[in-house]
């Protein structure tokens, strides 16, 4: 059976150096983003370094959506087995960062929906597909761990959803369940949290992945991780 990742948020960033990376080794991948000629655009460049026998199936729509998690599920069936699951879509809520308590309560619970509540329940809408060593990364950041003043309403659903992975590998010891820091890049979402400064001097998003390979091709316990410590 063809192996199967499904990735969120794999139309640019992080998620598509991933996607691109796997499936050069042979993986099949099921990848979602909200803006579909965004994701039509990144599954050419997938399948321009895709190895032998890899497929990518892209379906669009909002992570934050049931059925669209509903529709994932049903590709990630169709094309094989699923062997690793990426929650890596993520929204800042408003931009430019507002101070804690002057998060709007709408932006806040949309932020918790798409970064903590979504993954979980993609993970949900996928489990019986999970076989006994399945893996499960949880991108996390930074800002789950330290307190930067206005990253709160990110930094809390980010530290809810390292939590969230404690308990989704005690729940499922058959299974690893990684939360990863990628460390700073150069990414639009993080220029969106700085709007007008120049962010050239960090490195892209490529410089996370060896590690998430590491993670992802090695046998390391569930738990967090920094993905750009892994390989120095
Ligand atoms: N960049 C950094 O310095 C940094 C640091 C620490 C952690 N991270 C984490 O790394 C991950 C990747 O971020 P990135 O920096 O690569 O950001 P990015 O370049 O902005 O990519 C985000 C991806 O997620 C998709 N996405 C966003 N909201 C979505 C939703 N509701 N449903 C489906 N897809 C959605 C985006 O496409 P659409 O907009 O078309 O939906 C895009 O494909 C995130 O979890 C982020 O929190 C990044």
């Amino acid at each position: 059976m063809q192996r199967v990742a499904v990735i969120t948020g794999a139309s640019q960033g992080l998620g598509l150096e991933l996607a691109r990376s796997l499936a050069a080794d042979g993986w099949s991948l099921v990848i979602d983003a909200r803006r579909a000629e965004v994701l039509d655009e990144a599954v050419a460049a997938i399948e321009a370094v895709a190895g032998h026998g890899a497929k990518v199936s892209a379906v669009a729509g909002d992570v934050a959506d049931a059925g669209h998690r509903a529709h994932l599920a049903d590709a990630a069936r169709a094309a094989g087995t699923v062997r690793l699951v990426v929650n890596n879509a993520s929204t800042l809520g408003a931009t430019p960062l507002p101070a804690l308590v002057d998060l709007d309560a709408a932006t806040y619970l949309r932020t918790l929906e798409v970064n903590l509540v979504a993954p979980v329940a993609l993970i949900g809408a996928l489990a019986d597909q999970l076989g006994d060593g399945a893996t499960i990364v949880n991108v996390s950041s930074d800002a789950a761990v330290e307190p930067y003043d206005h990253w709160g309403g990110y930094g809390s659903s980010k530290a809810a959803l390292d939590h969230a992975s404690m308990i989704l590998a005690e729940e499922h010891p058959a299974w690893r369940v990684l939360a990863v820091d990628p460390g700073d890049l150069d990414t639009e979402l993080h220029r969106a949290a700085f709007p007008g400064e120049d962010l050239s001097d960090l490195p892209g998003p490529e410089v996370a992945v060896p590690g998430l390979r590491r993670l992802i091709d090695g046998a390391m316990p569930s738990g967090r991780y920094r993905a750009q410590e892994l390989v120095r």
